[in-house]
């Protein structure tokens, strides 16, 4: 394929709402030493994104400004060094940045196949919720089969891939969400239990659920009013992994007694910064033991909404807007 030079990506011009978002012409990037350039057809959205939509959220140094941390499509050109993959294969990759464009370039060590039966907006579903699970709940967190586990935002984007690998594991996995459908939801993913937590006191409930025992492991992107309920759910030798803090990391008052009485550790991180290989590895450890799991339909996509890419504004509202259950995708044509 004659590459063009030129190529539409979403960009704003100050952060801001979703409103800021708009579609515009700039370089199609080359692919440096170790990476794949591909044709992009389809780009999950993040709630990461948003943030860095507002501003607060840079991109690491030597990263793509455009938004995009997931991207579908076709290989077009391979940098110096990439002997992974051919020029046609279709792949989807955590991007570094830059997937909400014609084309990005990627790390090959980052990308892995489109499971077999896949189409784009399946594939593109895929990267950022299964690396961030892989690292968090199964490396940092040590989740072992026949263990417990909580997951909170049970259906987010990140919430339907953690039920499904845990329960694929033979983990027993219960979760939070914020309406009765979004429980029915959790549920019907493979959760044993789901709490309302508008309506209930999620310690409460997972302790009854637990008969008084508790989880293993806490999986939380919600942070300061959960922190300290969430040391009080976890089992002795439990581990809380910290992905976000979606209503703040700083915490007034904290009871640390849980820890040291019960041996707890607290972990968490974030994707983005890790390095390629670093990256590599996991993509590996998913090829491995998750893409198995997809193409069997053990583990499968849960897309809410595609929307097209010039309705980028929309999908971000929408995610926004919350009442989503798993993920939102946008169609890039
Ligand atoms: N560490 C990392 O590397 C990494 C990577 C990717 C994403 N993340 C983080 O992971 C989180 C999920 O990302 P996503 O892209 O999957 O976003 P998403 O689909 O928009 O999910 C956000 C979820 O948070 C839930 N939520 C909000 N307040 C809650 C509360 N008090 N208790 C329980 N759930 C609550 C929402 O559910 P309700 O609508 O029901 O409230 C919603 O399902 C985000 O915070 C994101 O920043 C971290």
């Amino acid at each position: 394929m004659i590459l063009p030079d030129e190529m539409r990506h979403v960009t704003y011009h100050t952060p801001g709402g979703p409103e800021v978002l708009y579609l515009t012409t700039g370089p199609v990037p080359l692919p440096r030493p170790g990476e794949v350039l591909i044709r992009v057809a389809a780009a999950g959205i993040n709630r990461p994104d948003i943030q860095q939509r507002k501003g607060a959220y840079p991109p690491p140094p030597g990263a793509s400004p455009i938004l995009g941390l997931e991207a579908a499509g076709e290989v077009v050109a391979l940098g110096e060094g990439v002997t992974s993959w051919r020029i046609g294969d279709r792949l989807t990759g955590l991007c570094n940045g830059g997937g909400y464009a014609e084309f990005v370039a990627i790390p090959a060590g980052q990308c892995l196949p489109w499971p077999a039966g896949f189409d784009a907006v399946q594939a593109a579903s895929l990267p950022e919720a299964c690396f961030t699970v892989w690292a968090n709940l199964f490396d940092l967190g040590r989740l072992a089969p026949g263990e417990t586990v909580l997951v909170h935002g049970g259906t987010s984007g990140i919430g339907v891939t953690a039920i499904q690998l845990a329960t694929a594991f033979g983990a027993k996995v219960y979760a939070t969400a914020g309406s009765a459908a979004k429980c029915t939801a959790c549920l019907d993913l493979g959760a044993a239990g789901a709490i309302n937590y508008r309506e209930a006191d999620f310690l409460a409930d997972i302790k009854a659920m637990t008969s008084g025992a508790g989880v293993d492991v806490v999986l939380d992107m919600v942070g300061a009013p959960y922190t300290q309920r969430n040391l009080r759910a976890l089992k002795r030798g439990g581990r809380l992994v910290q992905i976000a803090f979606m209503q703040g990391s700083v915490v007034s008052e904290l009871d640390l007694l849980p820890i040291m009485m019960k041996r707890l550790t607290v972990t968490g991180s974030t994707m983005r910064p890790r390095t390629a290989c670093e990256k590599a590895v996991i993509a590996e450890a998913l090829h491995d033991l998750v893409w198995p799991w997809l193409e069997a339909g053990t583990v499968r996509p849960v897309i809410y909404e595609t929307c097209q890419w010039s309705d980028v504004s929309k999908a971000h509202r929408l995610m926004e807007n919350s009442s989503h259950v798993g993920k939102i995708i946008l169609n890039i044509s």
